[in-house]
């Protein structure tokens, strides 16, 4: 990201003179001035386009509506980051298939803009400190407002943006953010969300500190194979927002994944005023720790700056030791050595929680792609949200880091550029992809702007090879003969080996394969409930089954391996279907991370462990007698059959295959065995008829969570029968009920045509008084802390003018002033709503606003609807509301229109969904209390249960309060 450095003038040249640790001293422990606090809780949210002439080009800071400084958001609903309001929709069969049927986007212009406000206070001790809003992404189309100023619009949903506010925060006093989304449009064909969906983040530091994204840690060995000891080049951009010049000392200490000190360099260097400077180091780390995905160890660098002899800034940078390369006959090279990639294509968005997925949910996923053997993740079809590849680091998972769109144009450069700069430090990223299945991509002007990438991208990061997922088969022009790496989307078979023949130097990748398409616990296909069979054999035209593209790939090592399209069902492209199919079938997992059949054969090839599977289900009832495919998924290297403990033979497994059985259906136990080479029984399992649905079950993956207000335990919901089995084809509603610290954050089942919600909003009931029928009359207004009667309580105002009540203005020339006066009439009952508020059309230019004689605020602002909080002025009976308004120029006046809006308690939703195929998924998010959190399931007809989650003390990361 290119940041912007407004210059503050030379009071903070002053504030240098005599900088000292005390100006700077809220970073304990680090005696850094910098502070990184999460801008997550408590936004005010309001959904719809109501202000659609807020903006004002005429002059600056003078927006009304919500944009607008004095606006009042106290009715608005109160929700925390990461947010998606497009899960919140109810599905409709109208809005866009791909998208999964939630109406927000083009022809839903009500559902598709929404609004964000949130006030903190910047404490005096921030004074001389620049202050930075970073966004990690938002879809889309973002325009950020603090104090009434616009600081940024950003328009694709995919990308991180940031803005120095420093020239306009108030320090020592209340800011506002207004954030105004607009996801009206679409930027891919897939669900995509609404809504501030990744972290904010409140950023403070030093006038000369290091630049946004602004380290850059790399080690590089010769020939990309690692020997001796692994040479660290480090590049530090600094950022001096003074006017003079500043004498910068950069240290960095490098720490290694056991916690020792391992490496200590240092350089210094000018940074002249208003400038960037970048300072480079260098230093090697003796019997380097290399990451894997099988060992992912993390060094830290540690990077301080000094300047005077003080620190101004001081950060921790993870990164890892390892070398990324793709040889044309090897393929993929990791630490020197060939690495076949088993990988997954994912899209962001998960059961429960559309694409607003805390951080917990992201190290889930990867740990679940891990289960069956996946290394390796394509962020399809855009840049991740950092705690992805983050997550990545920590559990191992080799990433192709996709940028969105094909563009050398400068706006798609300069995001790529961000893009590159925020994520070239993660031991993860291994693989650069700039596109995916671009229509001009066989054309010579995407091999010149594909180029033009690609020298960017070498010379923002050498360590790394240049790919993008290409649909085409052998032809050489356009971006497959302009990248390094050759990726294939959906070729297997003689198209690749004859451009193997011909491009025999150009290594190759399966960036995005198979799209087959399967159904969790479903063994036929039945187009009316929009189910696909389990069983391995349903692909659209252009894709292919598990077993056929992951033997291809597997016996030709210059594939590298490849990518399955997808790892995790995602809502939208429920190819082969539509409605009333929400979400696609091509996962290993569905959408909630439960496994599907094809699970299992990944897992048998893909890991060293012994895999026995076997499918379908045997509980089918009506269906004694009848032949029922049984497969069985294993990498054993003979499997027999049983049903009801008699034979049904032994077969041989071929090499990245599976095994059949024709079974004539009995109910009972259908088991197997597995055997070695030497005919060693390896591995059994079996699979029964159940009895009836009797109790439910829940399994939360972790027990015991943090306070901190963002951790969250994902529970597995199953209902079983009297003997504890999973009943497999169960699908009783289930109600939820939570008691203690901790919320329900949303629920799921994987079942790609439900309709039941996944999230239920606390939403106030809020009632509406439309207020028309003023009364009214020219009349002198009184100077600012004076009254006039007209204005009071007991004013007779029975001889006035009646304004229209169609709306009309009751017009006032240019210079004239009059008095609008109305009657209230609320309840006690009213007067116990949370909140009271006076909506206004206009106040045309200008005006105050009186309750029973109590003046409550004013409108400056012509443009403005504004509204003003009136709650504390009433009381039960008659009220009267008084507006002086004056006209300025031109005609104006009271805008009708007005509104009293009664806001009441937020009523707690009742929560519940059903089983699909005997599971669903509920996920528990904590609160900042440390407490106990229990969770009760209950449903017609079966035994309830109740979980304990411990919510232990910890400590947050910093947050604004
Ligand atoms: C690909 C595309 C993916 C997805 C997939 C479905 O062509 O890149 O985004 O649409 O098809 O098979």
């Amino acid at each position: 990201m290119k940041p912007s450095f407004p210059l503050k003038h030379i009071l903070i040249a002053a504030i240098l003179a005599v900088f000292s640790l005390h100006l700077f001293a809220d970073d304990a422990g680090t005696n850094s001035p910098r502070g990184k606090l999460l801008l997550d809780f408590n936004w005010k949210f309001h959904l719809g386009d109501d202000w659609p002439n807020f903006m004002r080009l005429d002059k600056a800071a003078q927006n009304s509506g919500p944009a607008s400084d004095r606006f009042n958001d106290s009715a608005w609903r109160t929700v925390n980051l990461p947010h998606d309001w497009a899960i919140e929709l109810p599905f409709d069969p109208t809005s866009d298939t791909s998208h999964g049927f939630k109406p927000v986007g083009p022809g839903f212009p009500k559902n598709s803009v929404g609004w964000y406000r949130r006030t903190f206070e910047l404490p005096a001790s921030d004074e001389g400190k620049r202050i930075w809003l970073d966004f990690e992404g938002a879809f889309r189309d973002t325009t950020v407002f603090v104090n009434g100023w616009e600081m940024k619009h950003n328009e694709s949903g995919y990308f991180p943006f940031r803005m120095d506010i420093t020239d306009v925060a108030r320090i020592g006093g209340n800011n506002t953010v207004a954030v105004k989304v607009d996801a009206s449009k679409f930027e891919g064909w897939f669900y995509e969300g609404a809504g501030i969906y990744r972290h904010v983040w409140l950023e403070k530091t030093a006038p000369v500190a290091i630049a946004p994204d602004g380290i850059f840690v790399y080690s590089q060995f010769k020939n990309n194979v690692p020997s001796g000891k692994a040479p660290i080049n480090v590049e530090v951009q600094l950022l001096n927002s003074l006017t003079n010049e500043a004498k910068a000392v950069v240290n960095c200490e490098i720490i290694s994944p056991d916690g020792k000190s391992v490496a200590k360099f240092k350089e210094s260097d000018e940074a002249k005023g208003a400038a960037m400077k970048t300072v480079k180091l260098e230093s090697k780390v003796s019997k380097p720790q290399f990451w894997s995905p099988e060992s992912p160890k993390l060094y830290m660098l540690i990077t301080t700056v000094e300047v005077g002899g003080q620190i101004v800034d001081r950060q921790e940078t993870k990164f890892g030791i390892r070398t990324f390369a793709f040889d044309a006959n090897k393929g993929f090279l990791l630490n020197g050595q060939p690495y076949e990639l088993k990988g997954t294509c994912n899209h962001q968005d998960m059961a429960g929680v559309g694409e607003a997925l805390p951080d917990a949910l992201q190290y889930f996923r990867i740990a679940k792609l891990k289960e069956f053997g996946c290394n390796a993740l394509r962020t399809s079809h855009n840049p991740p949200t950092p705690e992805l590849l983050d997550a990545c680091d920590r559990l191992g998972m080799i990433v192709m880091d996709e940028n969105r769109l094909l563009g050398s144009d400068d706006a798609n450069m300069e995001r790529f550029e961000d893009f590159i700069h925020r994520d070239r430090n993660h031991a993860s990223v291994g693989i650069w992809s700039i596109c995916n299945e671009e229509s001009t991509q066989t054309q010579p002007v995407a091999g010149r702007v594909g180029a033009t990438m690609q020298e960017k991208l070498l010379q923002l990061d050498s360590t790394r090879p240049v790919t993008a997922a290409e649909s085409v088969g052998d032809v050489f022009t356009g971006l497959p003969g302009t990248l390094e790496v050759r990726g294939w989307n959906y070729y297997v078979g003689s198209q690749m080996e004859s451009y193997h023949a011909k491009h025999p130097l150009q290594p190759e990748v399966g960036t995005e394969q198979a799209s087959t398409v399967c159904t969790r616990g479903i063994y036929a296909n039945d187009k009316v409930r929009g189910y696909v069979s389990a069983y391995d054999v349903n692909a659209p035209s252009w894709a292919t089954t598990t077993e056929r593209w992951w033997s291809y790939f597997a016996t030709r090592p210059w594939l590298s391996g490849g990518f399955v399209w997808t790892g995790f069902d995602y809502r939208g492209e429920p190819t082969p279907y539509a409605w009333p199919c929400i979400n696609s079938h091509f996962g290993v997992l569905d959408t909630c991370g439960f496994p599907k059949d094809n699970f299992y054969y990944y897992q048998s090839w893909w890991t060293t462990n012994t895999v026995l599977h076997l499918l379908p289900h045997w509980n089918w009832p009506g269906k004694e007698g009848q032949e029922i495919r049984v497969d069985a998924l294993s990498n054993c290297k003979s499997v027999e059959l049983f049903l009801n403990g008699a034979s049904l033979g032994k077969q041989t497994m071929q090499l990245n295959s599976k095994l059949s059985w024709q079974v004539k259906y009995a109910p009972g136990i259908l088991s197997a065995k597995g055997f070695d080479e030497n005919g060693n029984q390896i591995a059994e399992t079996k699979v029964e008829t159940t009895g009836d649905a009797a109790s439910v079950h829940l399994a939360p993956d972790r027990a015991t969570i943090n306070a901190d207000g963002e951790d969250v335990s994902i529970i597995t919901v199953s209902v079983t029968d009297a003997q504890g089995r999973i009943v497999p084809t169960a699908g009783n509603k289930i109600n939820f009920s939570i008691e203690g610290a901790g919320e329900i954050l949303g629920v799921g089942n994987g079942d790609p045509s439900c309709h039941e919600p996944d999230t239920f909003v606390a939403l106030p009931p809020v009632k509406n008084l439309p207020l028309n029928d003023w009364r009214w009359k020219l009349a002198d207004l009184p100077a600012r802390g004076a009254t006039v009667p007209e204005l009071a309580a007991d004013f007779d105002d029975s001889a006035w003018d009646k304004t229209s009540s169609a709306g009309e203005d009751a017009q006032l020339q240019e210079g004239q002033t009059a008095i609008f006066r109305q009657h209230l009439n609320v309840s006690a009952d009213d007067l116990n709503s949370s909140g009271i508020s006076i909506h206004f059309g206009r106040i045309d230019d200008s005006g105050s606003v009186y309750v029973n004689g109590q003046r409550v605020g004013e409108s400056r602002n012509w443009q403005d609807s504004p509204a003003y909080d009136i709650k504390n002025y009433l009381h039960a009976g008659d009220n009267v509301i008084a507006v002086g308004v004056r006209n300025s120029s031109g005609t104006g006046g009271l805008v009708m229109g007005v509104n009293v809006e009664l806001t009441g308690q937020p009523v707690a939703p009742a929560w519940s969904r059903s089983v699909f195929n005997g599971l669903a998924q509920i996920m528990v998010q904590s609160t900042k209390d440390a407490d106990e959190i229990k969770l009760t399931a209950s449903a017609d007809g079966l035994t309830p249960v109740t979980a304990t989650i411990q919510s232990q003390a910890c400590v947050p990361r910093p947050f604004v309060p």
